[in-house]
């Protein structure tokens, strides 16, 4: 009998990883999800397993601690998990100066973002390639394609995602391994961040989508073997502009739509803490 195979999703309990867990669930894959303690894992396996009867596993994990990915990686081996999907979604974003942030905040940042995605990839590679075809998605954001004020780390580590993504998918193609990276704008992901993407400017307001349609998107163009993935024709006009406009110009652009952002700090202070939250403008 063939192994009962599932697909792994990072930082699930919420936002876009939520709506992969219930995309994927909808077309009758078996789920691992991943996310930190506390953050009700259980209801929404118990949620999907009662409404749509697939097969759901959770582990609670701080994916920045160390050897927090091995353990995942011991933890499914021992219960002889098979898998053939891998969205890598857990991220953790920022919109302060650089000057402002902690040097322990960027430290969690990059191993969230990079680290994890990195480990994560590289621990199950031999996982996915026995289970052929498989897939590997990994959320990058549109800010990998402009450099932005307030984003630096946050866009520096989407870049590395893009760029590891992009090289892998050439190295492992052979294998029937298929890597697409995703790269969204801004999406109404949680209540801080939504009550931010009320302050953003109009043009950048068009640009914002709901978690749900993202993730039918992405999961379509994954299963589809697309390379780079941007959700939206907004999304997809402004990097197109951003090609086509001279320098001064864009950053005019740039400068004008980081001015009006304004994070509801009182609502981000009481989800996510002081220095954790996305901000969806059209750059996010
Ligand atoms: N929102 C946007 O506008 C936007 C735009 C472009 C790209 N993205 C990207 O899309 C992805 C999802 O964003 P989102 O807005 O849906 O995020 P979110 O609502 O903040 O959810 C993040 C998820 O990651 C989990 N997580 C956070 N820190 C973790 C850690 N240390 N270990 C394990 N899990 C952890 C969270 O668990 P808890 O619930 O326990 O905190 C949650 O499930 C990110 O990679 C982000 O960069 C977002």
């Amino acid at each position: 009998m063939p192994a009962k195979l599932f697909t792994l999703i990072t930082g699930a309990s919420e936002g876009l990883g939520r709506s992969f867990a219930i995309e994927c669930a909808q077309r009758n894959m078996n789920l691992v999800l991943v996310a930190l303690s506390g953050s009700g894992l259980d209801q929404l396996a118990d949620f999907i397993y009662r409404n749509l009867g697939v097969e759901v596993l959770i582990f609670e994990k701080d994916l920045t601690l160390d050897n927090s990915c091995q353990q995942l990686f011991a933890d499914l081996a021992v219960r002889k998990v098979q898998l053939n999907m891998l969205i890598n979604n857990a991220g953790m974003g920022n919109t302060h100066l650089f000057a402002e942030g902690s040097a322990s905040f960027y430290e969690k940042q990059i191993r969230l973002n990079v680290l994890a995605t990195t480990l994560i990839t590289h621990l199950f590679l031999a996982n996915y390639r026995k289970n052929t075809p498989s897939y590997i998605l990994n959320v990058s954001s549109i800010a990998s394609f402009f450099y932005l004020p307030q984003k630096q780390v946050y866009g520096a580590t989407k870049s590395f995602i893009y760029s590891f993504s992009k090289s892998l998918c050439k190295e492992v193609k052979k294998d029937d391994i298929h890597v697409s990276v995703l790269c969204p704008g801004g999406m109404n992901t949680n209540l801080a961040i939504i009550l931010t993407n009320r302050t953003v400017n109009w043009i950048s307001r068009m640009s914002i989508m709901n978690p749900e349609d993202v993730a039918f998107i992405a999961i379509n163009a994954l299963l589809k073997s697309k390379e780079v993935i941007i959700p939206g024709k907004m999304n997809r006009f402004f990097i197109l502009l951003s090609k086509i406009l001279p320098k001064v110009l864009k950053n005019l652009i740039i400068n004008h739509t980081v001015k009006t952002i304004q994070p509801d700090n009182k609502w981000i202070r009481y989800f996510k803490g002081p220095q954790t939250v996305f901000n969806s403008s059209v750059n996010s």
